[in-house]
């Protein structure tokens, strides 16, 4: 593992064994307090941030690192230089990078010309921390990922990619509920569909919200990601049925909810949810900076 762009780069013995790394740090945090020990990591984001940029500066920090973080007034990708010269400069001082872009060919350019390695911390394709996150999130709530059942439901997009490529390589089943004319993007579909297929899992894409029946967990997100110019009111009929209630929720049996945050209350999930006994989300903020240091761990060591 060089890089982590996307998780389908991942193998499933991958996948499970960062899962691992992040319950032992997470349990027992001073036993990696020197793991990055005069390691030095450059975030770079083009698009704003709360869970991303504080999970890993502090997590860094707890790992011994320190951290170098540059918005786009300080330099903007591409712009004031090519990200090839980005990422050769960078190289020079970083011993790893942590890119949140617009572009995932930009995060893809970033990893092919540094000489260290390059994390996604968002990309408009991906985010593969957010899922390693989750799916530790889940670990812990049903105590084992074998014969998981997880359902999405809304806009089908980079979180959406990134879910169903983490479900298809544990061999999870994995229910996509989104409108006509909102299903996740077609490539990161048909990677899922194989990987599923390799590890005997299984992925349905539907319109109908009755698919949610049965689920351990659903799993929303905003209806418009950043970079995304639709305007609510043009889409909110169209959406309406898609809202996570705790109606919905218990017509279903779905006791767990999750989301990747910012959640826009009382858009695409009802602050009882938001708020319910099920909500898994404060939960997957903390696991942010488990499962990152993870993947830290592995990258630098
Ligand atoms: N979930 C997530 O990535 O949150 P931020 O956009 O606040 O980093
Ligand atoms: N899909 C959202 C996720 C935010 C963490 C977005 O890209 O804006």
């Amino acid at each position: 593992m060089k890089h982590l762009l996307s998780l389908k780069d991942l193998s499933q013995s991958q996948l499970l064994a960062l899962l691992d790394l992040a319950v032992k740090i997470k349990a027992s945090p001073a036993e990696y307090r020197h793991a990055l020990d005069g390691k030095s990591v450059v975030m770079l984001f083009e698009k704003p941030s709360l869970r991303t940029r504080v999970s890993f500066d502090i997590g860094i920090n707890k790992l011994g690192g320190h951290c170098v973080y540059m918005d786009q007034q300080n330099g903007a990708l591409g712009k004031r230089e090519s990200v090839r010269d980005f990422a050769g400069n960078i190289s020079q001082w970083a011993d790893a990078i942590v890119a949140r872009t617009f572009s995932h060919v930009t995060v893809e350019d970033l990893a092919e010309y540094a000489t260290v390695p390059v994390i996604n911390a968002l990309s408009d394709l991906y985010h593969p921390c957010q899922v390693l996150a989750d799916f530790l999130t889940l670990k812990e709530a049903t105590g084992s990922l074998q014969g998981l059942k997880l359902a999405y439901i809304g806009d089908g997009n980079n979180v959406t990619n990134s879910l169903m490529l983490g479900a298809a390589i544990l061999g999870a089943q994995m229910t996509v509920i989104c409108p006509e004319g909102h299903f996740p993007d077609g490539f990161a579909v048909t990677q899922a569909q194989q990987l599923a297929a390799v590890h005997g899992g299984s992925l349905l894409l539907t319109p109908d919200v009755s698919a949610l029946e049965g689920a351990d967990a659903v799993y929303t997100d905003t209806w418009i990601s950043m970079g995304d110019s639709t305007k609510l009111s043009d889409i909110a009929v169209k959406f309406a049925q898609y809202q996570v209630s705790k109606e919905l929720m218990e017509k279903y049996k779905v006791k767990y909810f999750m989301h990747c945050l910012p959640a826009h209350r009382g858009v695409e999930v009802t602050d009882e949810v938001m708020d319910g006994e099920g909500s898994l989300i404060l939960q997957q903020a903390q696991n942010r900076m488990h499962a990152q240091n993870a993947v830290l761990v592995t990258l630098l060591s």
